[in-house]
């Protein structure tokens, strides 16, 4: 972390009492830290020993001493912003760009990513306005930390503490450690559902939104890949500027997009969900009611994920995607052996905040030769850092 320009903003909480242990391992590992703090935080930890740990003047207010603070400067100037404690209040403001105090403000100007780490009672954090709010931040891109359970502040017991000191400085040098770790590999990302037309107006698709594929594309473009993401219909889009969007709509659009990119490709991710089948004939005009029942004949698209393993290089590396309602393990294995990936990302819709249309996931990864790794529920930002590890283990062999 020699030399990375990192902003550690302290909102009150009684946790605030841990940033100063952080604040020493963060400067102790050769980063330089410049600290925020709410005026709140100022009541449970001093400035003072905060400016003494990070040998820098500590801000606490956008204007001081009628000079003013610049934040759109700080927030330029940083490499990575890490919010801890992070209390319902300034997650709540975050999330809805209420800026009122230096550390929001910082927040709002900041071009680095950013990272929380919540810290408040636990009825406060399993609240829906909280994590409405988190949903919001993570939707935004902003990384989160998982909070810790045991005993809290209040003498309740349950989640909602904070991250150790530690375990946010181990996030922070994986975060720099990664940094370019991909630099010089292609890579191919296939992502979001496919719309087959039954006509001009409708036709037949999926609920898949792409965020997964998104996220995964945006965390291999920070990882320094070249990311190429073939994106099926969806509004979403990916957050980094370097990732090559190329949109299509159907399964055989994303079948020639596909073809053509990854031959050039070091490794392939395939979370695509493709229609199995399309229409055999999508009507030029738009199909008026006339019978009691109709029938639409459909034909098989092309396997995608099936096509490139039969054409891959020895040094390309695939990795599939299995999205199953039952014998799971079973059917993810099939898919592995079938289309030739070298590990497949298994969600069961059986779990509670997996699959589409959800901002969490929760996956197990199966390699060959049977190794399995099981992860907790994540955001889907948070998965995606761990299917990147994951693929580093292939890609820098
Ligand atoms: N896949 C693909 N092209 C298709 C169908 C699937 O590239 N036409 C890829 C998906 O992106 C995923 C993997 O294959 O990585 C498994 O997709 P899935 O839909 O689970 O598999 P299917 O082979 O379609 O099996 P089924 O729908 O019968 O479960």
């Amino acid at each position: 972390m020699q030399g990375k320009k990192i902003i550690l903003g302290i909102s009150g909480s009684i946790a605030a009492y841990k940033a100063a242990t952080l604040c020493r391992l963060l400067v102790k590992s050769g980063a330089d830290v410049q600290v925020l703090m709410t005026e709140n935080a100022a009541s449970f930890i001093s400035p003072l020993t905060l400016s003494t740990l990070s040998k820098k003047n500590v801000f606490s207010s956008v204007v001081s001493e009628s000079a003013w603070n610049n934040h759109v400067e700080l927030g330029l100037w940083a490499d990575l912003f890490i919010v801890a404690p992070a209390t319902a209040t300034t997650i709540a403001k975050m999330a809805h760009g209420i800026c009122d105090n230096i550390l929001t403000a910082v927040y709002l100007s900041a071009r680095c990513p950013v990272c929380i780490a919540p810290a408040m009672d636990l009825d406060m954090w399993k609240h829906k306005a909280t994590q409405r709010n988190i949903s919001l931040l993570l939707e935004s891109g902003v990384m989160q930390l998982p909070v810790g359970y045991g005993e809290l502040a209040s003498g309740l017991y349950g989640e909602g503490r904070m991250a150790e000191p530690e375990e946010i400085v181990a996030f922070a040098e994986h975060f720099f450690a990664s940094e370019n770790q991909f630099k010089g590999k292609k890579i191919l990302v296939t992502a979001g559902p496919t719309h087959e037309p039954l006509d001009p107006v409708r036709f037949i698709g999926n609920r898949s939104t792409g965020k997964m594929g998104i996220a995964i594309a945006d965390e291999l473009s920070r990882r320094g890949a070249e990311v190429n993401l073939v994106l099926g219909p969806t509004d979403l889009q990916p957050k980094s500027k370097n990732v090559r969007t190329i949109k299509v709509s159907t399964g055989l659009e994303m079948y020639d997009a596909t073809k053509e990119v990854f031959p050039e490709c070091d490794a392939a991710i395939f979370s695509a969900a493709v229609a199995d089948y399309r229409p055999l004939y999508a009507a030029t005009c738009k199909i008026k009611k006339e019978g009691e029942s109709m029938e639409v004949q459909l034909v098989k698209n092309p396997d995608i994920a099936a096509a490139m393993g039969k054409i891959k290089k020895p040094s390309q590396i695939t990795v599939g995607f299995a999205l199953e309602t039952d014998q799971e393990l079973e059917n993810a294995k099939t898919k592995l052996e079938k289309k030739n990936f070298d590990f497949i990302v298994l969600n069961s819709l059986k779990d509670e905040g997996a699959g589409f249309q959800s901002d969490t996931n929760k996956i197990s990864i199966i390699h060959r030769g049977n190794k399995i790794e099981n992860y907790q529920l994540k955001s889907k930002e948070n998965v995606a850092v761990d299917i990147a590890d994951a693929l580093k283990l292939y890609l820098l062999k």
